[in-house]
């Protein structure tokens, strides 16, 4: 079931929006080569802590840790580990869902560390690119779900990417997970439904620079391309509000 928000609660999700846009712009001067994805995690989770947010994936079915860190073939849900050092050349993507007064907010921003083949900037620029034109598709009165996956598939289609078609976006705003489930392909076993006022939704395309098809490790966590090739993933959370679309994170 949908759960559409007030002014008052989309008001609530602006807030914890604006306090993980402020979480990525400290990651932007602050990730680096020679990190651990755990020491990455940890400023994530000061952050979160020191105003007085909650980190939503921190147990949430049991996730470890504050983020999801997916270093070049881990596509999402890459759990922390002092053992994984960033290195020159890696794509990085970290996934941060925070609790703000009962608000909620989801988001992921990729990074390039040090100098990345002219390949996987490529992929990160398409993915962000797709990201970025669903969220247009989305902003049209009148748009649908389907509307979203269509202009995934076509910013992504030309590049011969594989679109993760495993995992997709949802509703967000009072839990991690709501309905509707977002896909980023016109998925039709599922209803191409209206955006109305009040929906809030992230958008989520997960892209592979070669196969679509991932598996999940024995920690019933990581996701991984089968063929190893590099993946990328960039998120926002959006509500439709009576004045149209706004990107609330
Ligand atoms: N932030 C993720 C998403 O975009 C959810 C991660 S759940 C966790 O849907 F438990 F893996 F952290
Ligand atoms: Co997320
Ligand atoms: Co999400």
């Amino acid at each position: 079931m949908i759960e559409l928000k007030t002014k008052e609660d989309i008001e609530g999700i602006r807030k914890s929006g604006a306090l993980l846009s402020s979480l990525f712009k400290m990651l932007d001067k602050n990730i680096k080569e020679g990190m651990s994805t755990y020491d990455v995690d940890k400023i994530c989770y000061e952050f979160i802590k020191d105003n007085h947010a909650i980190a939503s994936c921190l147990g949430y079915c049991g996730y470890p840790n504050a983020t999801c860190i997916s270093v070049n073939d881990t596509v999402i849900h890459g759990i922390p580990s002092r053992k994984n050092i960033l290195k020159d050349g890696d794509l990085v993507s970290v996934d941060i869902t925070l609790d703000l007064d009962g608000y909620v907010s989801d988001s992921t921003h990729t990074y390039e560390i040090g100098n990345v083949s002219k390949e996987v900037h490529l992929l990160n620029e398409v993915t962000r690119k797709a990201l970025y034109n669903a969220i247009d598709a989305a902003s049209v009165k009148g748009a649908r779900l389907y509307d979203i996956a269509r202009a995934v598939e076509s910013t992504v289609r030309p590049y011969h990417y594989g679109i993760v078609e495993d995992y997709c976006g949802h509703g967000v705003g009072f839990s991690i997970h709501e309905d509707p489930l977002v896909f980023n392909y016109v998925n039709t076993r599922y209803s191409n439904k209206k955006l109305r006022e009040g929906l809030v939704i992230a958008i989520e395309p997960m892209i592979n620079m070669g196969d679509k098809r991932i598996k999940v490790l024995d920690d019933g966590w990581t996701v991984k391309t089968v063929d190893a090739s590099v993946a990328c993933h960039w998120e926002h959370t959006v509500a439709i509000t009576e004045d149209g679309l706004e990107i609330m994170t």
